[in-house]
Formats: C-alpha cells, structure tokens, sequence
C-alpha cells in the first residue's frame, strides 16, 4: 500500500510562490492507494471510478504516461478533509503515483518521484510551488524553497497542532491569482510583506530547532497578520484564531491557500484538547495531528536533501 501524508504550511504559503522559503509538516491524516494488474487503466475512490471527463481523470492519465506503467486499477482511500488548504489533491497525486512506481518495481529518487507528481498538481493549480507534493512525499516537518527542493527540519520539541475547517472551500488557483493581482497593484508593499515573511520564517525555523514553542506560536500569529493584509483572512478563519488563542494556543494562522479552508493552531502546553473543545462548541469541525516523522516511500536524493544531525 503506498501512502502519502496531508500537511499544513506553518509559515510562508503565497510567499513560497515568489522564491520565499515555506515550513510545513506531515499530517497523520493522509492517502494511501494500491495498485493491481488490470484489463484497462482504472480509478477509483473508496471503491468509485472517477468519471472520463474529469480533472482527476487528466491527472491520473498524465501520470501514468510519465511513469509508462502498463494498466493497472489504483484504489484509493482518503483519510482526510478534501479542498480546504490541506494537501488533498497533492496527497493523492503522491499515493498514486507511488503506487503505480512500487506496482512497475521502479525505484525513483523522490526527486523524480515529485517530478511527475507536479504533472498531476499542474492540472488542479496550474503552477504550484510544489510544497504540498514535497510535504505529501516526505512528512515530518520540511522547509520548502521553490525550485530548490526540501530539506527535514530537526524538531527541538513534539509539535502537538489543531487543525479547524474555517471553511468554505477555496480554489488554490483562484487565491494564488488574487495575490498576483494584488502585488500588481501594491508592489512596494508586496515586496516589503515579503521580506518580513522571509524574515519570520528564518526565525520560525531557529524555533522549531530549539523547541521554542512560544516563540514560534508569536511569528505564526504574525503571519497571519501578514495573509491578512493580501485579504486571506475571512470572519470564519479570525474567529478560529481568536478562539484557539483564548483556549491557550500559543499562535494560530490560516494554512494553504486562505479565503476559507482551515486554521492551524500550536498548542500550548496543555495539549490540543481545549482548543478542539473551543472549536466544537462554536460549530466548527476540526481535528488534532502530532507531527509525524516516520518517512515513507524512497529516500530523499537529487533535490531533496536531508539537513545533517
Ligand atoms: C497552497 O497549499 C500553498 C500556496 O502557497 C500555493 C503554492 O505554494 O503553490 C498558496
């Protein structure tokens, strides 16, 4: 069974777009997906085929001529919420195209692996930066910097997150295009919010290392400030924040594309338990996640480089 993991961005989505570097961590919740020896190419969800004329479908198709397997019936199951910030599309991409590799018995370094994965993203997010796929592939907690690859971050402490669906879905294609539009119009502005964002997220990394949770929970909520002014933010995605913070998270922002789709919060040290009781009781639907760092899948090579201990 090939597998891949959801994640969320903890600091710098948008920003990854323009050369920005991005940390992001596996969820627990992900994808997995099998591929059996079949009369004709087949896909299925939780035993459904995709329909002939869907995107799921192009995708499907443009990955299995890159890996030229022959035809095989891929079932796939989804343990996570779909189209609301947290990888979904990219997850699945990678389960596939992993299960179609391990059924050939081919062994790609996730470089190449990423390579063809970034055909099936291209065909729900036309230009993606690729930190979903390469967050999908490899768990754990990555920094991603576009066109440079992905490296594993060495945790000082256990991340304990809670994840709210703000909702509604949100097109990542259509947000990327509404922050291009908005840096046409605002460019000093649009390049000053950058460079804050590079900077906080240099300092974001230093915490992660030193497990200074606290520290990092402060420059997840200025992030958010930051999203918030490309107009990211919704009344549902600062309620999520605000009630995460009053349960004792120690910072809380929108992950993903924004203009809907979910909240990520560090908990503090009282665990994820209040802040996931803040959210039910307000009506939203939400989940908590360890961050996982186990590593699926082939070892990282080429572009993918693992930070030495
Ligand atoms: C989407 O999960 C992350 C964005 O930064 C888009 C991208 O990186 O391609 C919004």
């Amino acid at each position: 069974m090939a597998r891949a993991f959801g994640k969320v961005i903890l600091n710098g989505e948008h920003a990854v777009v323009y050369g920005v570097p991005a940390l992001a961590c596996g969820l627990q919740r992900g994808v997995s997906a099998l591929a059996t020896r079949s009369e004709s190419a087949e896909l299925l969800f939780d035993g459904k085929a995709v329909e002939a004329e869907s995107d799921t479908k192009r995708a499907f198709d443009a990955v299995r001529s890159l890996v030229g397997s022959g035809a095989y019936r891929v079932d796939v199951s989804v343990d996570m919420p779909c189209g609301v910030g947290l990888g979904a599309s990219a997850a699945i991409g990678v389960a596939v195209t992993r299960a179609l590799l391990d059924a050939e018995g081919a062994r790609p370094s996730s470089a190449e692996l990423l390579e063809i994965v970034s055909h099936w993203e291209r065909v729900f997010h036309g230009n993606p930066s690729g930190v979903d796929a390469a967050t999908a592939a490899l768990g754990g907690c990555v920094r991603f910097v576009k066109g440079q690859g992905v490296t594993r971050l060495r945790l000082g402490s256990r991340l304990q997150l809670a994840i709210a669906v703000a909702g509604p879905p949100s097109s990542t294609l259509e947000m990327v295009s509404q922050v291009r539009a908005f840096r046409e119009r605002n460019r000093e502005q649009f390049e000053r919010s950058l460079e804050a964002i590079r900077t906080l997220v240099q300092n974001a990394e230093l915490c992660l290392e030193a497990g200074d949770l606290s520290g990092f929970g402060r420059l997840m909520d200025y992030n958010q400030m930051l999203l918030s002014a490309w107009f990211l933010s919704t009344p549902a995605i600062e309620d999520c924040c605000r009630l995460a913070r009053e349960a004792g998270a120690l910072g809380a922002k929108l992950t993903g594309a924004g203009g809907g789709g979910c909240v990520v919060a560090l908990a503090g040290e009282d665990g994820p338990e209040p802040i996931l009781r803040a959210w039910t009781a307000a009506g939203f639907q939400c989940f908590e996640s360890d961050v996982v760092d186990s590593q699926p899948g082939p070892a990282p090579a080429g572009q993918l480089t693992e930070q030495s201990p």
